[in-house]
């Protein structure tokens, strides 16, 4: 088709599963038009990750070379095609392997000091952004937008984030943040019949990366050992050049880190959570590319950050995707057999984290995998139909699970087991919702009983909401925490890379879980 008015040749964009279509000039790289409607671009459309792969179903995109190299022959059959080296030149109907990321909230009222006006409370995820409006007066949340990050389109983790600031984009980083928090916050003003004089404060809570990016600072420190940054406190940010339809009178709050790559996402979480009221031994560990831990009691905390990999993510992963639809989110074993559970209950197009966890439980249990990660027969492991997982899905799966499992190792032996042992665990955010705790289990990643670990769902969300929910304490508590939890860094720390090498292999299926609080 030729669009008229400008003479160019336009093509038909349908993507699947949604149905949604739109048109584009021939010509396009078709990774463009997924990023503009929610895809993702892992390694920045460099080539080099596989995430953005999709299935042509009608229409074809020519294969080229660095496709034949990155895809195996299998799917090329298939009509798998990297979005990011195909350029559109006829009409296609195409499945996105990578689905849009679930967004984790709730609408719980904390304890809160009624005051007239509204809130925003912001959590600034690296993959996706919730943004919910409160009501002051009653703590009530009165509406929510969330939104896949924008610098997604510039890679998937924070580690590419840092790459694409020093490679000179981290303005361009910057003013995409604001404006795409600044749009979601307008909307919701709009939706709810609010005057932007009405709204007494915005609180904003995320990892040290995005912190200092929407803040406009530096990640230069980040990019390199050690890994510490002396910019992570409290921000209080000029309010109509943050968002330019805001009155001054609205503060405008980053809330601030722990320390290395622990943000304030992970602050809050601490509030939400209560961990520093508990009376027993509490663990906080949010599962993802950066792990990161708090373990405290009584007023006094330690935190860690440990590089998981994006295992966890299901991304570096042979056939890993998002949890969307089509991932294998759930793999139990039956009649000594892997059964999938597919999201959407469709054909299964990947394996989502949860799936990978489950999968290599159930295939550890079967002895289809032994303790020390090596697939006994053959070179892959049939999950379901077209998917698989290679020795080296599992070697990233072992690597992730290491990385955590160390480093609460290093917690525990700072904090001393003369204190006891471990209460309660709380998972944070998506991943720790929907991962499967006794598979969890089974490969090593918590050494203690389901009975003590519970899912605490988006819990940075609900503490930036608590703290903005804090009347005139609001700021000190904030930084009340700031000064009970002491950051350990593992990067410099001898005992995190033995707990590492010990922490690679999985229990032997009838083990009984090492008590928490027992040196590992
Ligand atoms: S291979 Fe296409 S975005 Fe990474």
């Amino acid at each position: 088709m030729t669009d008229g008015a400008l003479g160019k040749h336009v093509v038909t964009v349908t993507l699947l599963p949604s149905g949604r279509s739109m048109e584009v000039v021939a010509g396009t790289r078709l990774h463009e038009v997924l990023v503009a409607h929610g895809g993702e671009s892992p390694c920045g459309g460099n080539g080099t990750c596989r995430g953005c792969r999709v299935k042509v179903v009608q229409g074809s995109c020519l294969v080229t070379e660095r496709q034949r190299e990155l895809l195996l022959p299998r799917e090329l059959r298939e009509g798998w095609r990297l979005a990011c080296q195909c350029m559109l030149t006829e009409d296609v109907a195409v499945l996105q392997a990578a689905a849009p990321a679930v967004v984790l909230v709730d609408d719980a009222v904390d304890r809160f000091i009624a005051e007239a006006g509204y809130g925003i409370a912001a959590d600034i995820g690296t993959t996706t952004l919730a943004v919910q409006l409160v009501d002051l007066q009653n703590g009530r949340v009165r509406g929510l937008r969330t939104a896949l990050n924008p610098q997604a389109t510039l890679g998937a983790d924070i580690m590419s984030r840092l790459e694409a600031a020093g490679r000179g984009e981290a303005a361009a980083l910057t003013a995409s943040i604001r404006q795409c928090v600044g749009d979601m916050i307008a909307a919701l003003l709009q939706q709810y019949d609010v005057p932007a004089s009405h709204l007494k404060r915005v609180f904003l809570v995320g990892n040290t990366v995005m912190h200092h990016l929407f803040c406009g600072l530096s990640v230069e420190p980040l990019s390199h050992v050690p890994f510490e940054t002396t910019d992570g406190g409290l921000s209080i940010l000029p309010s109509s050049s943050t968002f330019s339809f805001l009155c001054d009178n609205t503060e405008v709050v980053f809330l601030p880190c722990l320390g290395g790559f622990v943000g304030s996402d992970i602050l809050a979480g601490t509030a939400a959570v209560q961990l520093l009221q508990a009376q027993g031994l509490t663990l906080l560990v949010d599962l993802g590319t950066n792990g990161e831990i708090v373990l405290g009691q009584g007023g006094v905390a330690l935190c860690a950050s440990t590089a998981a990999g994006p295992a966890f993510e299901g991304a570096r992963i042979s056939c890993g995707m998002r949890a969307g639809e089509g991932a294998i989110w759930r793999v139990t074993d039956e009649r000594g057999e892997l059964r999938a559970d597919v999201i959407g209950n469709c054909e299964p197009v990947g394996i989502c984290g949860s799936g990978l966890v489950d999968a290599v439980a159930a295939a550890v249990r079967l002895g289809l995998v032994t303790s020390t990660g090596r697939l006994k027969d053959g070179r892959l492991l049939n999950v379901a139909p077209g998917v698989t997982l290679t020795q080296a899905d599992i070697r990233q799966l072992q690597l992730a699970k290491a990385a955590v499992s160390a480093g609460i190792a290093v917690l525990l032996e700072r904090w001393g087991t003369e204190h006891g042992r471990v209460e309660t665990i709380f998972l944070a955010g998506a991943f720790g919702n929907y991962i499967s705790i006794p598979s969890a289990i089974q490969i090593g990643l918590f050494p203690c009983g389901a009975d003590r670990i519970t899912a605490a769902g988006n819990s940075a969300l609900r503490g930036a909401r608590k703290l903005l929910c804090a009347g005139d304490k609001r700021l000190d508590q904030a930084e009340l925490v700031v000064a009970s939890v002491q950051h350990i860094p593992l990067a410099a720390d001898p005992a995190f890379l033995d707990y590492y090498v010990d922490q690679m292999s999985f229990p032997q299926p009838d083990a009984k879980p090492i008590e928490l609080g027992v040196p590992l």
